[in-house]
């Protein structure tokens, strides 16, 4: 179970699509599926729904939560480039281990970030990049606080924490008042997160809830504040029928875990 003082102790672990994850001993849990690979699950699960759904906005700004390996900030910035997109991007990306982040200059990442090893040197040593297209800024500290000071509002969230059951108030009714805080009207969400509990935690923050299916890897979560046309609708109140004892993860149900821990 999560034991903070196991921070620095990380292995790597080579995935199914040949990328490279680690495991985290702090929260005895991959930071990515093995099964469906570190880079084939942050395209298919984050990047290439999220930036379709977003596709008529020229700017967008991104919160990725949390920034881990950063797989999903420099997926989002390969694929643009893969595709020729002018699309200008500003991610956000709370993480509260500084040392992970500065370390990742010497990760072993797949061939298709070499087009942008200079961005992911940038981000490892100063926390924050810009160019003309691309800004990331790193917000080191607990995402609970961090997360209160954002200003800006966002198009885009990857809620790509550790799972509810290691990493619970990363996932909680609070957690997604807090990440709604920061929504547009048309903001979306992507999850590798199908539990009843965290869409419960979604749906009762005025999230409509959608499954997203993809090539070679499990179905995944999309949540927008608007009903969108094409993507596999959830009836929710029809699920609280089905299941009456679902219910969302909340605050109170973890006051052992304390902000001071993480
Ligand atoms: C599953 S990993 C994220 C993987 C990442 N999205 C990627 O693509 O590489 C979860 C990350 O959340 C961070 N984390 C967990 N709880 C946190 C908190 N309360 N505040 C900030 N970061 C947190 C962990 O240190 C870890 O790096």
């Amino acid at each position: 179970m999560y034991d903070p003082s196991l921070r620095a102790e990380k292995t790597l672990v080579l995935c199914e699509d040949g990328t490279h994850t680690l495991y985290s001993k702090e929260f005895d849990e991959p930071y990515h599926s093995t099964k469906d690979g570190a880079l084939h699950e942050s395209l298919q699960k984050h990047v290439k729904p999220a930036l379709k759904l977003t596709k008529a906005k020229k700017k967008l700004t991104i919160l990725d939560i949390c920034f881990g390996l950063g797989y999903n900030t420099f997926a989002t910035l390969y694929w643009i480039k893969k595709e020729h997109l002018s699309t200008q991007v500003h991610i956000l990306s709370p993480e509260f281990d500084e040392a992970l982040v500065r370390s990742l200059d010497r990760f072993e990442y797949p061939v298709e970030f070499e087009s942008i090893k200079e961005i992911i040197q940038a981000v490892a040593q100063n926390l924050y990049y810009e160019d003309a297209q691309f800004k990331i800024e790193i917000l080191t500290g607990d995402a609970r606080e961090r997360i209160l000071g954002i200003k800006e509002k966002v198009d885009i969230i990857y809620q790509d924490a550790f799972s509810p059951t290691h990493n619970p108030l990363l996932w909680t009714r609070e957690w997604f008042e807090d990440v709604r805080a920061c929504c547009r009207e048309d903001s979306i969400l992507t999850t590798y997160s199908t539990a009843a509990a965290v869409r419960l935690g979604l749906y009762e923050n005025g999230f409509y809830l959608f499954v997203h299916r993809a090539e070679k890897m499990r179905y995944s979560t999309v949540a927008s504040l608007q009903m969108l046309e094409d993507l596999e609708y959830i009836d929710m109140e029809l699920k609280k029928i089905r299941n009456p004892n679902a219910h969302s993860m909340r605050d109170a149900d973890y006051p052992t875990i304390k902000s001071s821990e993480i």
